[in-house]
């Protein structure tokens, strides 16, 4: 069995609904369900014995020891983060507690625990990283995208959080043997995602009629992959990834905010129709900008490939398209976020299933 951290979040629940539609292999989901976890991801596994939820926080040693104990997984993939930049600038305090510190507890409790493997068990162990590409920092338009070998340089209290804990996974591998690999992606897109990040608050935002905030003028660049993308890229590395090496994902699609904006009202048009009172893209207004925002993220992703032979299944065309039909689908799963909703009915399922 593996043990999945953050599996209620975005990409972690998508990982974990894409895990049991290619194996059997038992999950134990280990979350502590901040505003940014929702059991609802995962409504689909009600009842599903090869899905173990475990309500939790990476950084209490104690529990994460006696799950290793208990479950004896031949591999961590790590997800559990605070994700978002613009809470970062707000209050970059829990950032460091479960980026920075939560890490580097489950870091020791694992490697605690692979200590006292078999040889062979100590060779098959893995301790799968899932990073970002923020650590890189920024680029200008016309320098080449971030290898494996660019220098870090975060901006923000998120992407710092994200690179000292990079640098903790890193030491472990070096110094104690533990082995891990680290994945930097890009900017993903696709169903469950919280409606704070760019795409989903827009396309809730248009359907609300309410304005489409770009930040600043819209130009920065991010490199967008579809979520089921990553998820294959995650699986890949962890079946034939080399210990204590960094693989970037990336979907090879940069585009800038502006154009991700008129992008999603142009499908909006498309598939529901126009708005009474005038057009989508009369409700894009500029705001100010971003402390410290990065100006361009474009991931080279041809070490996985030649190495791995992993590429992106989506164009961003066909991911796009899926990703707006999915919230056009599922506008009850976006209420329930907005509303709060989800919370309630969090606590009721947890309750009730651990009665
Ligand atoms: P998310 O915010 O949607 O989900 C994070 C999950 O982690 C939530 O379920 C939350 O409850 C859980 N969590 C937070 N703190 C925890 C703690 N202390 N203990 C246990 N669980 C905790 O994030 P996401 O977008 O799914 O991102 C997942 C990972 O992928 C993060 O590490 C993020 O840095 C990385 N990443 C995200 C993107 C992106 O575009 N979203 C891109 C590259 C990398
Ligand atoms: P976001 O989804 O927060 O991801 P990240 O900051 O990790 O890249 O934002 C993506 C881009 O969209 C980023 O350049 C900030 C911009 N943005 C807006 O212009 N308006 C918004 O309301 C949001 C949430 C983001």
């Amino acid at each position: 069995m593996i043990l999945v951290t953050g599996g209620a979040g975005f990409i972690g629940s998508n990982f974990i609904l894409d895990w049991f539609s290619q194996s059997d292999e038992v999950v134990i989901n280990l979350d502590n369900l901040t505003y940014a976890g929702n059991l609802q991801n995962l409504t689909a596994l009600a009842g599903d014995e090869r899905h173990v939820f475990v309500r939790g926080d990476i950084g209490d040693s104690a529990l994460v020891t006696k799950l290793l104990a208990d479950y004896r997984p031949r591999a961590i993939i790590n997800f559990a983060a605070e994700s978002h930049v613009d809470r970062s600038i707000l209050g970059p305090e829990a950032f460091i507690q479960t980026n920075i510190v939560g890490t580097f507890r489950l870091l020791e409790a694992s490697h605690a625990y692979w200590r006292d493997l078999s040889e062979t068990g100590k060779k098959d162990f893995r301790f799968l990283h899932v990073s970002t590409d923020e650590v890189y920092g920024s680029l200008t338009a016309h320098e080449p995208a971030f290898t494996e070998m660019h220098q870090y340089q975060p901006s923000s209290p998120y992407s710092a959080s994200k690179a000292s804990s990079d640098h903790l996974v890193n030491a472990y591998h070096r110094t104690f043997g533990l082995p891990t690999l680290i994945t930097n992606c890009s900017n993903n897109y696709g169903p469950y995602q919280f409606p704070e990040k760019l795409m989903p608050l827009m396309i809730a935002n248009a359907l609300a009629g309410k304005s489409l905030p770009i930040y600043g003028d819209g130009r920065q660049v991010r490199d967008w992959l579809y979520v089921a993308d990553h998820c294959s890229a995650l699986r890949r590395v962890l079946e034939a990834g080399k210990t204590g090496e960094t693989y970037n994902i990336g979907g090879w699609n940069e585009k800038t905010n502006i154009e991700i904006v008129h992008t999603l009202c142009e499908l909006l048009q498309e598939m529901i129709g126009g708005l009474t009172s005038g057009d989508y893209l009369d409700l894009i207004i500029h705001v100010r900008d971003r402390p410290g925002h990065d100006t361009r993220y474009a991931i080279d992703a041809r070490k996985i490939e030649h190495e791995l032979g992993w590429r992106p299944d989506e164009t961003f065309e066909t991911g796009i398209r899926k990703t707006v039909r999915w919230y056009l689908d599922n506008q009850d799963w976006v209420a329930s976020v907005q509303t709060g909703a989800y919370r309630d009915w969090i606590e009721k399922n947890y309750i009730r299933q651990r009665s």
